[in-house]
């Protein structure tokens, strides 16, 4: 699909939409190829990204009939902050590829709703802003840059913007190989950027060998984090510091050592490291080393409410969605967004309804056939 041949975004939602998936559809005659690739896309032969959705689609639930319903509802409380349901919006880089308002119409569409976003560093629309048009606080998703005071300034401007929290990114020492962007040629167009690093130095100090080491010898990893970099973090702000990229048990515990408030489990979506487990594999064994000290989160995979369901079932507090919500804010900018967060939402109730859960609290492994 080349930029002058897509589709403008809908005006109203068609009823045939049904589901979050039935939006992938309507987004792809919406953005270019490149996009496409970059926004659907994974790393490698995108086997963990797959199985992401395979692994919730294997999980069977255990129904309960003629409970007592009444009162039902889904409200959490999370970090000292109480939410109506437990979804959230995962941080994704550059949502101009998928609308011209791009992150600003995403967060309309969490505010309205009610429902938590994290903020993505390489936003394409500056964390400022986003902080303005929000209606209710935000987290922020932070990458440790190179520039190790560029980085702190980041956290200064979260603070300042009243972000709540920080979720520290940390499955991506170096990108994931990214075969279908390469394929598609993906690079970002004229007037999408990542605008919150702007200004930031790039250290050129290294340079590459001829006939070196491809990555060991890019120098891509001298300044990559390490453990003590979150400790660094957590000791240099107020705010909450959640560390999203866990797989490894042993990783939940350091990370907690090391002052996280929460751990979020996730593959960044199959982007990184193909060959990892899905996400809702590796949770049980995180949320046993967490041994309920800090919140588990999730994300990877999740296209239903049963989905959420399950992640519950299995010891998440609550999840992120990713690709979905930006399929739908390509197809209907604002209105698509929300209508995602609406029907994961309903589709939620409709499963703890039937199968006899009365609150978040009553969904624990018993809720789920084995
Ligand atoms: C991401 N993700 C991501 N994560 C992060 O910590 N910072 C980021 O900037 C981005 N950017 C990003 C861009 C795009 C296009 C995608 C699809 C994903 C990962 C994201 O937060 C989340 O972990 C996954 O998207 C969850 O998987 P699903 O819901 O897409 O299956
Ligand atoms: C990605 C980076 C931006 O997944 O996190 O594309």
């Amino acid at each position: 699909m080349s930029a002058n041949r897509l589709l403008p975004p809908l005006t109203q939602i068609p009823a045939q939409i049904a589901s979050i998936g039935d939006y992938e559809s309507y987004a792809r005659p919406r953005m270019t190829d490149s996009a496409w690739a970059y926004l659907q896309g994974a790393s490698g032969d995108e086997l963990t990204c797959a199985d992401n959705k395979a692994a919730f689609d294997r999980i069977r639930i255990r129904q309960r009939v003629l409970s007592d319903l009444r009162g039902a509802h889904t409200r959490l409380e999370l970090l000292g902050h109480r939410w109506d349901f437990p979804i959230m919006l995962a941080p994704v880089a550059f949502q101009k590829l998928a609308h011209q308002q791009g992150e600003e119409a995403t967060v309309l569409a969490a505010s309205a709703i009610g429902a938590g976003m994290v903020v993505s560093t390489q936003s394409s629309v500056s964390l400022e802003d986003l902080a303005r048009a929000a209606s209710r606080p935000l987290w922020f998703q932070l990458y440790i840059q190179p520039d190790r005071d560029f980085t702190l300034e980041l956290v200064r401007r979260a603070e300042a913007s009243a972000y709540q929290a920080l979720v520290l990114t940390v499955d991506s020492p170096v990108n994931g190989l990214r075969n279908r962007e390469q394929r598609a040629g993906f690079c970002l167009p004229a007037g999408i950027e990542a605008v919150n690093l702007k200004g930031m130095q790039h250290p050129g100090t290294h340079v590459a060998q001829a006939g070196g080491s491809p990555v060991f010898g890019s120098g891509a990893l001298e300044a990559a984090p390490t453990w003590s970099d979150l400790g660094a973090l957590v000791e240099s702000t107020r705010l909450p510091v959640l560390v999203k990229g866990i797989t490894h048990p042993q990783d939940a515990r350091m990370a907690i050592d090391h002052g996280a408030a929460g751990i979020i489990v996730s593959n960044h979506g199959g982007r990184t490291l193909d060959g990892l487990p899905a996400t809702v594999d590796a949770l049980p064994q995180v949320v046993d080393a967490v041994e309920g000290r800090v919140p588990v989160m999730l994300d990877g995979g999740i296209r239903r409410g049963s989905d959420v369901f399950k992640a519950i079932a299995l010891g998440a507090q609550a999840v992120l969605v990713g690709r979905p919500y930006v399929h739908a804010l390509a197809a209907a900018g604002a209105a698509g967004v929300a209508h995602v967060l609406h029907i994961l939402r309903t589709e939620l109730e409709i499963t703890m309804a039937l199968a006899g859960t009365r609150t978040l609290a009553d969904i624990d492994r018993s809720a789920l056939w084995t």
